[in-house]
């Protein structure tokens, strides 16, 4: 199944959108003039969320054919989960000896070159499972395993997250269209350890002005919570700072999602949440090592679920962008490891 969809980038007429947050009928209206909200743009709000939503809903990603597995060469050194699906605890530590961050530099270098060079395949007319066999090959070829690859039972070598796909998106044979915004989630297993990285890419040059502030204002959330990293201060100052620069731009922060220890396993116990939570009191160490990955919404930051146990998508169906790096915690600041 080949499905064609809709270029949604003309769909949403960013001059006439009313504010994500309604005043209430008998509150003085968004617009400035001063009237009643229900006497002045009540009506036409409602019209145009209406309309809206029908043209979100016709332009929807829909999923397509998932190819079989891919085969990793029996010479890599491949993660404990890549037969049984069931990731073990690992260590379980979240800082790392000098040995081990020797190692962890290694994969998250190899991380950030895939995640570039497969970011340099997205043009429109490509398929997103084109771009997983090039990300696939390219890994084998640095003498790493694609972490993703049976990761709780993960079909592919990469996650491929398409305009109002949050994350965990599945590579398949849906043709990527002029004016797409899409996320290519990279982690590469080399030397026994994990580096992971993701960017949000413009998909040819008619994508619309608010998913293109969308994506930049992300960029910046993920730099400001990297900012945020100091030893000796709480986790939660990384999602304090992240969330402040995203409600700067009245955008939404996904919460079931967090940044998350990395090392010898993919994902720690330790949770980097991308908005304020007081419970995230633990204190940044020198060694850690952990991701943050902001996801961010144009609209609503709720979500729901594909069918397939993976995909996430926005309640709302509006766009969402993400960036992640692998971050060392310093004896001073936050070191950006995912870095070639
Ligand atoms: N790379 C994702 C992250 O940033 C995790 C993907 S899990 C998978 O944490 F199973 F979907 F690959
Ligand atoms: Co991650
Ligand atoms: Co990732």
């Amino acid at each position: 199944m080949n499905v064609t969809v809709p270029d949604s980038s003309k769909a949403t007429a960013a001059a006439r959108r009313p504010p994500n947050k309604l005043p209430r009928p008998a509150d003085v209206c968004w617009c400035g003039s001063g009237e009643k909200y229900k006497k002045c743009h009540k009506d036409a709000d409602q019209a145009f969320l209406k309309e809206e939503r029908k043209q979100l809903e016709a332009n929807k990603v829909l999923p397509g054919d998932v190819s079989p597995k891919r085969d990793v060469p029996i010479m890599i050194r491949r993660p404990d989960y890549a037969d049984s699906g069931v990731p073990s605890r690992g260590s379980g530590r979240n800082v790392r000896t000098a040995e081990e961050l020797v190692r962890m530099r290694r994969a998250c270098r190899a991380a950030a070159e895939v995640l570039r060079k497969s970011g340099a395949q997205v043009k429109p007319g490509v398929t997103t499972d084109a771009i997983d066999a090039f990300s696939h090959d390219l890994i084998v070829s640095l003498g790493g395993y694609p972490s993703p690859l049976n990761y709780r039972g993960f079909p592919k070598s990469i996650c491929s997250s398409v305009n109002e796909v949050i994350c965990h998106g599945i590579p398949d044979n849906r043709t990527l269209k002029d004016g797409d915004i899409v996320n290519l989630d990279i982690t590469v297993y080399l030397d026994g350890m994990h580096g992971d990285c993701n960017a949000t890419f413009l998909v040819g040059d008619s994508v619309d002005d608010e998913s293109r502030q969308l994506v930049r204002v992300t960029h910046e959330c993920l730099m400001k919570g990297i900012e945020a990293v100091k030893p000796g201060r709480p986790i939660s100052d990384i999602g304090r700072a992240i969330e402040v620069h995203a409600d700067q731009h009245g955008y939404g922060v996904v919460r079931s999602y967090c940044g998350h220890g990395i090392g010898d396993v993919f994902h720690t116990n330790l949770q980097i949440p991308h908005y304020f939570d007081a419970r995230s009191n633990t204190r940044m160490e020198p060694g850690m090592t952990f991701t943050i990955e902001p996801m961010i919404t144009l609209g609503t930051w709720e979500e729901s679920h594909w069918n397939d146990d993976w995909t996430v998508v926005t309640k709302d169906l509006r766009r969402t962008a993400q960036f992640e790096h692998t971050i060392l915690v310093t004896e001073t600041a936050g070191e950006i490891l995912t870095r070639e």
